[in-house]
């Protein structure tokens, strides 16, 4: 295994064995208000949306998460089992280890096998900024070959980067890339956080690029500074391990970046709310608040690493429970969970 697979490998595993999550779950503080009398039919309720002009059957999208060692393959086979089967979105993670090395490249082109609505293909930000424009719009092009992407993520991770011990902190520049991206490519891309957030001044700089979408990646779940902290730890390396502790609740929080995107995009710019959604009922707050679509990453790990059926049911349960939200709301459609009743403790 090179550098690359050994830290994709160790990600997987550290987020699985060890409690990763931010100290607090902001969701606790988004509570929708109970609709005693919501004159629907819960079989009535539809929970199909439009996202990047690709309709899904729920507002739910696997987040990025793997590929690039050789147990994602299995990992990712079994997310876009699902996602198919339920008709909605899918998110790899990094190609990079792929453009590096050809061998790899299986681990994400198995989604390509499975009638996945969306799939998204990613890349981390400072890799833009490294390639500089004319490789990365060739890297782009080999990423959306891989898996068929019908739109690619670009993620912001600088948290990440100044924790861990081979952390890539080059962000000048980066926002430039981004838009000369979006400019030339003619398929929709997305700006990712993941698990930092967006603040309102971000949100408004990458509403004046021609994104599609923006993925408010907040704090709330799954922390990139505590996994840093475990993989240093692992490598008996204690000064980047104080740093991943340190920084383990940085950031914005996932509600309170879906509020700040929809205020400085005015509503104009689809959301996907990533970042501590644990079950339907966190989606279906997430949607209240004003995000088009909900993000799940870690709770869709453990099942993927089990088996396929392991994954339908986590996908299942996810989606029953954002239909009894919808249902308990008064909500028959998603556009209307967006106007649904909610308390916000941020
Ligand atoms: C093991 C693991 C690997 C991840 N790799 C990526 C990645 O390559 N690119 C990315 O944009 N996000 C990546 N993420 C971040 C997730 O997409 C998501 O933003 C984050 O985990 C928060 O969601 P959660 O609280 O549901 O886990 C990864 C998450 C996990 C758990």
């Amino acid at each position: 295994m090179d550098q690359i697979e050994s830290r994709k490998d160790e990600h997987v595993r550290i987020a699985l064995e060890k409690d990763v999550a931010a100290s607090h779950n902001y969701w606790d503080d988004v509570i929708l208000t109970h609709n005693a009398l919501p004159e629907i039919d819960k079989n009535g309720i539809d929970l199909k949306i439009k996202l990047l002009n690709k309709t899904l059957e729920a507002p739910i999208v696997i987040s990025a998460m793997t590929g690039g060692y050789h147990l994602a393959k299995d990992i990712n086979e079994r997310l876009a089992y699902a996602a198919a089967d339920f008709q909605i979105a899918m998110g790899v993670g990094s190609q990079r280890a792929a453009l590096k090395n050809e061998n790899l490249k299986d681990t994400y082109s198995v989604i390509k096998d499975y009638d996945v609505p969306l799939r998204i293909g990613n890349i981390g930000a400072s890799q833009l900024v490294i390639w500089g424009h004319k490789k990365t719009m060739d890297y782009i092009h080999q990423m959306v070959d891989m898996i068929d992407a019908h739109a690619i993520a670009v993620c912001l991770n600088f948290l990440q980067e100044v924790v861990q011990f081979e952390g890539e902190a080059n962000a000048k520049g980066c926002l430039q890339e981004i838009a000369k991206l979006a400019d030339a490519i003619d398929i929709p891309i997305i700006v990712k956080e993941s698990g930092a957030g967006i603040s309102f001044g971000v949100a408004k700089q990458l509403a004046e690029t021609n994104i599609a979408a923006i993925d408010v990646g907040g704090l709330s779940g799954t922390s990139f500074s505590a996994i840093e902290h475990f993989r240093a730890k692992m490598h008996f390396d204690g000064y980047h391990a104080r740093g991943g502790k340190t920084f383990w609740d940085w950031g914005i929080s996932t509600p309170k970046s879906i509020l700040n995107v929809g205020e400085a995009t005015e509503g104009n710019m689809p959301v996907i709310s990533t970042g501590g959604i644990r079950n339907g009922l966190d989606a279906a707050r997430a949607i209240s608040l004003g995000a088009d679509a909900a993000g799940v990453a870690q709770v869709m790990l453990k099942p993927a690493t089990k088996s396929k059926q392991a994954t339908i049911f986590e996908m299942d349960m996810i989606i029953k429970e954002l239909r009894a939200a919808m249902f308990l709301t008064g909500s028959e459609t998603v556009e209307k969970l967006k106007c649904a009743e909610v308390d916000v403790w941020i």
